[in-house]
């Protein structure tokens, strides 16, 4: 039996996935695996049998990832399952900034019961005119699940799209519209973009990625889209450039204090993932990627760990370790085996920056001796037998 914890809302066509081998449980320590959106974990005490964290969307900035990492918890994240409904939001954010769509809407509420207001609606319109989004250059930076998308869409709409990304996957660049522009330097998008909007992860890295620099180089009546997150862009630094009439929108889905209310900006709750079928998406991914880490071992989308696919144990046993990227454990490892009189049926090792797994099928079942003496070896942070 495995537990698992919730430490947010989850949707219940991602939990009804669980079988019956699982249970809820409201106490942490006493969880196998955990299912977070938005809940802060980074003051969170990691339980000692906790194995794995999986956040139901894609950022994991809630999440200290080496901390749990060094305490061999695996962390995953459910890459492109929210990434329609950011997509929808994007395209609404940048019809919002182009056309006075939500003072036009709000005149016609305050001039609900006022007939004789609402028989000038063909003079007033001219307040609430506006320019279209067709011919447009659009910039986006990420080309990842959202950025993709968001190309792909754009393109549909009649925008000229650039996209920047040095870590572009295959993947991505296979399913960007051949209409979408690649770019090198960056500094193209911020030099010619009339909107540019960025779909990056939060990292201490990408903090303030665009700030006054970028800001600079952007074209005048230039309109910013941020549904990523709130620190990648130095906001101080837009409100001076609103103020200035070089930004002409900043369309954010993170209200925080410094931009909700300012003129010019356009905020919206999070409300980007925040679909039924985000939601939903989300969790089902969430929820399987737990699962078959727990019952296999196997790791899919995780943000900690390297991933490892080594299929369903054919043999006797299973030990998964997770272990520090060193020289050497592989030999210790398996020396381990070899000295308790273990054949080895298969071996996997993989690795990502500073953390290593390796999967042993075994022709033996695992003693408690062997799990104990391979926990001994030095920089190994877990070590698990799959039944
Ligand atoms: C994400 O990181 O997937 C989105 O911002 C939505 C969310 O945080 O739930």
């Amino acid at each position: 039996m495995y537990r698992y914890a919730c430490l947010n809302n989850i949707s219940e066509v991602g939990l009804k996935r669980f079988s019956a081998l699982y249970e809820k449980t409201e106490d942490l320590s006493k969880a196998d695996g955990v299912l977070v959106r938005s809940a802060n974990m980074h003051e969170t005490e990691i339980p000692y049998g906790l194995l794995a964290v999986a956040r139901a969307g894609a950022g994991v900035n809630n999440i200290p990832l080496d901390k749990m990492a060094e305490h061999g918890v695996v962390v995953f994240n459910t890459p492109g399952a929210n990434a329609n409904g950011v997509k929808e939001l994007v395209i609404a954010g940048m019809l919002l900034a182009a056309r006075d769509i939500r003072e036009g809407i709000d005149w016609t509420r305050e001039n609900a019961d006022n007939p004789a207001a609402l028989k000038t609606v063909e003079k007033i319109k001219k307040n609430f005119a506006g320019t279209e989004i067709e011919g447009k250059k659009l910039g986006i930076i990420g080309i990842g699940a959202i950025g993709v998308k968001v190309a792909n869409a754009a393109v549909y709409l009649g925008m000229d799209v650039y996209g920047y990304d040095p870590f572009v996957s295959v993947d991505a660049a296979w399913h960007l519209s051949r209409k979408t522009t690649l770019v090198r330097d960056i500094n193209e998008i911020y030099d010619n973009c009339d909107y540019i909007t960025i779909h990056v992860p939060l990292m201490e890295s990408t903090k303030n990625y665009i700030g006054r620099e970028q800001i600079r180089r952007m074209k005048k009546g230039v309109i910013l889209l941020n549904m990523a997150r709130d620190l990648l862009v130095d906001e101080e630094a837009v409100l001076e450039a609103i103020d200035s009439g070089k930004i002409r929108r900043y369309v954010s889905d993170f209200p925080n204090a410094t931009v909700a209310g300012h003129p010019g900006c356009i905020t919206t709750p999070h409300l980007g993932a925040s679909t039924e079928e985000s939601e939903d998406n989300c969790a089902k991914m969430a929820v399987d990627e737990l699962t078959e880490y727990l019952e296999t071992g196997n790791i899919r989308n995780s943000v900690n760990y390297p991933a490892c696919d080594v299929g369903i144990c054919t043999s006797a046993g299973r030990i998964t370790i997770l272990h520090h990227n060193i020289a050497n454990m592989i030999t210790q490892l398996a020396s381990v085996l070899g000295s308790a009189g273990v054949n080895i049926a298969s071996m996997t090792n993989k690795s990502r920056g500073g953390y290593a797994y390796s999967v042993f099928d075994i022709d033996s079942p695992a003693t408690d001796e062997i799990v104990e003496r391979i926990a001994a070896v030095d920089d190994v942070l877990r070590v698990r037998v799959i039944k």
